[in-house]
């Protein structure tokens, strides 16, 4: 029997991250390449966005996917997210240079709220929704919040761009495939003070000490060159970093959707269910598996040192600083 056809809502598809995004769903990178997408493409209503819109739009149908089942192009919110099974919530601005996210929160966090109680009016009852616009941990807090009928499972915010960074140093340093790095968690905030577990990461099945034997690096240019990873390339580029982000929301959703492999897991910011003394609630980036039936589970038993735990714990008080920011917005 063929698949239902999905229904996906991306905000902000007229920006940067939407131009790199939209071709990998329609061409099943993300829901695999027998399932037809339906896009729903949500900007803001404002002339040159909608117009530019228009323009990705034109594009996506000249590019003919087989599995794009349709699209629209929208700035009403009723229509963007009715009837979507998932919602991509990454129409926000970015920072500029200088700037940590979180400088954006009162400016972005108010998109949040909209946005979270169209979701629960009008998607699809079991449609989960991802947060990319910073700072991401945040906003998917706001839109929770905002969503009253919605399970909390069904909101995450993406940490997989700094799993994958993560990854990519370590295996640079052991002069391995990035392939041969795994059990790569990233704990706390998309944000400076993230904590990119290098303890109980993996190169090639042994521990990473193993192989890199220069702790000094690990504590210090490591964790540093993942933290400041965006900032770098905001200073190269004079944008932020677009296709290496939606590739990690690929990456996200796809592994959102798929068992995680035996042993592995993935970094996703989720709601804490109190795991490694993290407030109950609060949106906190954990190593997930993924359990066969399709739903998530933190993984409880990471050995995380007395290092580990200082560094979480930084990062979780950077989380409640931003809860109490825009605590007005917590519906
Ligand atoms: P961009 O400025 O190129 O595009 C943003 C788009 O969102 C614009 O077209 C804008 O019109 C639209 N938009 C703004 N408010 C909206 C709303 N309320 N509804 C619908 N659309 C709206 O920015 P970008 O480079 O695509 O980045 C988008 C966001 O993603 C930024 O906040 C950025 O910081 C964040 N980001 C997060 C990660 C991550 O790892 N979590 C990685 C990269 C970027
Ligand atoms: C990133 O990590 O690249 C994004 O969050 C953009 C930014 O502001 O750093």
């Amino acid at each position: 029997m063929s698949k239902s056809v999905i229904h996906v809502a991306v905000t902000g598809a007229a920006g940067q991250i939407g131009y790199a995004l939209l071709p990998r769903i329609a061409s099943g990178a993300m829901f695999g390449p027998e399932r037809k997408v339906f896009l729903h493409l949500v900007e803001i209503p404002h002339e040159k966005a909608l117009a530019a819109l228009q323009g990705v739009a034109m594009e996506l149908q000249d590019c003919a996917f087989p599995l794009l089942d349709g699209m629209l192009c929208t700035s009403d919110l009723e229509q963007g997210f009715g009837d979507c099974d998932w919602a991509l919530l990454v129409g926000a601005k970015p920072r500029g240079p200088g700037m940590e996210r979180n400088d954006l929160i009162k400016e972005n966090g108010p998109i949040f709220t909209g946005q979270g109680k169209a979701i629960n009016d009008f998607a699809k009852k079991g449609c989960r929704t991802v947060v990319v616009g910073n700072p991401c941990n945040t906003n998917a807090l706001i839109a929770m919040h905002n969503a009253k009928d919605m399970p909390r499972e069904a909101f995450s915010a993406m940490t997989r761009l700094d799993e994958n960074r993560a990854k990519a140093q370590l295996a640079e340093k052991a002069g391995v495939h990035h392939t041969k790095v795994t059990n790569m968690a990233i704990w706390g905030n998309h944000s400076a003070t993230q904590y990119p577990d290098f303890e109980n990461a993996l190169i090639d099945g042994k521990p990473v000490a193993d192989t890199i034997a220069d702790r000094a690096w690990l504590e210090g240019d490591f964790i540093k060159t993942v933290q400041q990873r965006g900032a770098a390339i905001i200073k190269a580029r004079g944008l932020s970093s677009a296709l290496s982000a939606a590739n990690g929301l690929v990456d996200h959703v796809r592994d959102l959707v798929n068992p995680t492999e035996k042993g592995d897991w993935r970094s996703v910011a989720v709601p804490s269910d109190g795991s490694y003394g993290v407030p109950e609630g609060l949106i906190c980036s954990f190593p997930v598996r993924v359990k066969k039936d399709g739903g998530y589970k933190i993984v409880k038993d990471v050995d995380l040192s007395d290092f580990g735990r200082e560094k979480l714990a930084a990062s979780v008080a950077e989380l409640e600083h931003e809860r109490s920011v825009i605590a007005e917005l917590l519906a």
